[in-house]
């Protein structure tokens, strides 16, 4: 999974984004420096994959910019419905600008919520007007190859905040793990704090034992991913037993199977971690079932 690297904004593309109230190409978009997501990362964001021009489990991710906001303090200065209005004019413009059908491209609409635009000070001004963005862009899907023989991944600390369930664009921490992955030429970077399993830089992460999905508790260590409900429903209509609960690195270590889940991985093997295989090192039944009711999902959506 490469970067796309700009050496300047008149090298960005010039696909459509909107900003604050008005569609614009990505290359045209200005914030102001004093904007509180750029001097603080003081802001919250979505990422919503679009399967066949359709936004894909919409309402959840609505739901989760509203618990992110709120633990901002903010409110959400629109309405769902017109969450889902922008999205689909920037889906429908997108396509366009590709000279093909909105349904066909796969795409990821990313949605941001910063507190707006104040003088620099830390405490959280009052009654300012928050700057919204959203733009789409295509979705880059795990290979074929990736999806037969499985991913590389490695483990390392949990050195983030205790804030892990808001969705905030203070991504340093994460950076700096994906970074720890990608230098070792690996796709993610399995967490653990105290000794326990926390989630990826940029996934949820899945222990299968026994026939059993494990994942950890929805608390304050973790990004709840929209997946996570997913892999519940899946589990039960399959007859996957499922629990949540605190793994450790031993358990994590003994695995059948390890999976990563994210909007743009859907349900990923990780058959390698640090070098070693994980299970049979390859990926195993409960990741290829899931995966199927991924797939199932996107098609009724
Ligand atoms: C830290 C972290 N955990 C988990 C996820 C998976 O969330 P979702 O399934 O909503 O994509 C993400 C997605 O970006 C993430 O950044």
């Amino acid at each position: 999974m490469q970067t796309t690297q700009f050496s300047s904004a008149a090298q960005l593309p010039m696909t459509p984004c909107y900003l604050n109230g008005e569609y614009t190409a990505l290359r045209d978009a200005r914030i102001s420096v004093m904007d509180r997501g750029f001097i603080f990362g003081d802001g919250v964001y979505e990422v919503v994959p679009v399967y066949a021009g359709k936004l894909f489990r919409f309402a959840q991710h609505m739901a989760r910019l509203d618990r992110s906001l709120g633990e901002l303090r903010m409110n959400n200065p629109l309405a769902h419905e017109q969450w889902r209005e922008i999205a689909l004019q920037l889906i429908s413009r997108y396509a366009q600008s590709l000279a093909v059908q909105p349904g066909q491209t796969d795409q990821l609409v990313y949605i941001q919520v910063t507190r707006g635009v104040a003088m620099r000070d830390h405490v959280m001004p009052k009654d300012i007007a928050p700057t919204v963005f959203v733009m789409t862009s295509t979705m880059k899907p795990p290979t074929p190859e990736q999806r037969d023989k499985g991913v590389a991944c490695v483990t390392a600390d949990d050195f983030r905040w205790e804030k892990a369930h808001i969705k905030a664009t203070s991504l340093l921490g994460a950076v700096f793990s994906r970074q720890l992955s990608f230098d070792a030429d690996a796709v993610e970077t399995v967490m653990f704090r105290h000794g326990f399993l926390s989630e990826a830089a940029a996934s949820n992460v899945w222990v299968v034992k026994g026939g059993k999905l494990l994942g950890t508790p929805k608390d304050n260590l973790v990004l709840e991913g929209i997946r996570y409900g997913l892999m519940e429903e899946i589990c039960r209509t399959t007859g996957i037993p499922f629990e949540l609960r605190r793994i450790s690195l031993a358990e994590v270590l003994d695995a059948d199977e390890l999976l990563l889940t994210s909007a743009t991985k859907e349900v990923l093997a990780v058959t390698t971690l640090d070098g070693k295989p994980v299970g049979s090192g390859r990926p195993g039944p409960v990741c290829a079932r899931l995966l199927a009711g991924y797939q199932m999902a996107k098609a009724q959506a």
